[in-house]
């Protein structure tokens, strides 16, 4: 059992912010300071720098074991890049830091997934603010039918904010990079944006509650090459803010843009004759793709894979 400092357990079990205070965020205990710690590149992270720690974890669908292995220490304002083919357990990981597995009733995690030392899976940590704090950019963008203004103000809106909403629709419009092209019509329906721009959107959405993690799942397989260059900038601009983790399936896109990558594959599990997801490898995104440890590995980035 993880030893849970009771200030930050209260913290995570849940905040809303209320309209005199200057943000509720500023109140929770779990420190994230804005000098970057000492741990270079090779270097264990630990203390400010250690935003995950995951040990051991494995999530299971019923008795199914989808993925196993997985063992990652996520860095603050990194981009981490999770590869692999086809039901390796990207998405599976990747919804367990926020517990957005908790909306599957089948689901199921084991092992150990601290975030800022408090595990995130103990009883008494409110769901609703962990995906506060760590939010969530799907594959295909899913803007609400209602105005541009109106689906980014409704995170902090149901987060209780009542002052000061313009700001906020406006700063995080510009984190997105979508402020330009939409200031002049931000009662429009969002809707008819392009797929490209509800994307940004959703980012916008997601940072409008002051997410310390953003976690994306092929957040650019649905757009052509210009919107998905628009995003990696995006998401090199944004990461000294944010702590990112992306799915892709894209190795030239994992190699452009991430700081360190794992790498999973896919295994006959003996146990019940299904295949199951693992972690392979995870290292620095330069070493993955030039000189892998694991010959898996290898056969994934030179296309072998079988
Ligand atoms: N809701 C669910 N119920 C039962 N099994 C599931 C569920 N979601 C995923 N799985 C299974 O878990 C395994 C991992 O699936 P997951 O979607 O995480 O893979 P992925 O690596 O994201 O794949 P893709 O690249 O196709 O998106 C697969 O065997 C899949 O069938
Ligand atoms: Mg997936």
């Amino acid at each position: 059992m993880v030893n849970v400092t009771p200030s930050v357990q209260d913290a995570l079990k849940g905040t809303r912010v209320d309209e005199d205070a200057t943000t509720a965020t500023d109140d929770i205990a779990i420190t994230v300071p804005t000098a970057a710690a000492s741990s270079g590149p090779q270097d264990e992270p630990s203390g400010d720098d250690l935003v995950f720690d995951v040990s051991e974890l494995s999530v299971f669908y019923g008795d199914f074991r989808a993925v196993r292995d997985v063992n990652m220490k996520i860095r603050r304002n990194e981009i981490t890049a999770m590869i692999g083919p086809s039901g390796c357990g990207k998405s599976t990981v990747l919804r367990s830091f926020n517990r957005m597995n908790d909306l599957i009733p089948t689901a199921r995690v084991a092992g150990n997934l601290l975030y800022r030392g408090v595990d995130l899976y103990d009883e008494r940590v409110d769901p609703v603010e962990v995906r506060r704090r760590i939010g969530m950019v799907f594959q295909k963008p899913n803007p609400f039918p209602k105005s541009i203004y109106d689906n980014v103000a409704y995170g902090p809106r149901v987060a209780g904010r009542k002052k000061g909403l313009d700001e906020v629709v406006e700063s995080s419009l510009r984190k997105a990079a979508l402020w330009d092209e939409v200031k002049d019509r931000l009662q429009d329906s969002a809707i008819g944006l392009s797929g490209g721009q509800q994307q940004r959107l959703s980012i916008a959405r997601a940072i409008a509650v002051d997410p310390e993690v953003l976690l994306m799942d092929e957040p650019c397989s649905a757009l052509d090459p210009i919107a998905t260059a628009r995003i990696e900038e995006l998401m090199a601009e944004i990461k000294a803010e944010y702590t990112i983790l992306i799915v892709t399936h894209n190795m030239q896109q994992a190699a452009r843009v991430s700081d360190r990558t794992a790498f999973f594959s896919v295994e006959l599990d003996e146990a019940n004759d299904r295949r199951t997801g693992l972690l392979v490898e995870y290292t620095d995104t330069a070493k993955l793709f030039s000189n892998p440890d694991d010959q898996r590995t290898e056969n994934y980035i030179t296309g072998r894979f079988g």
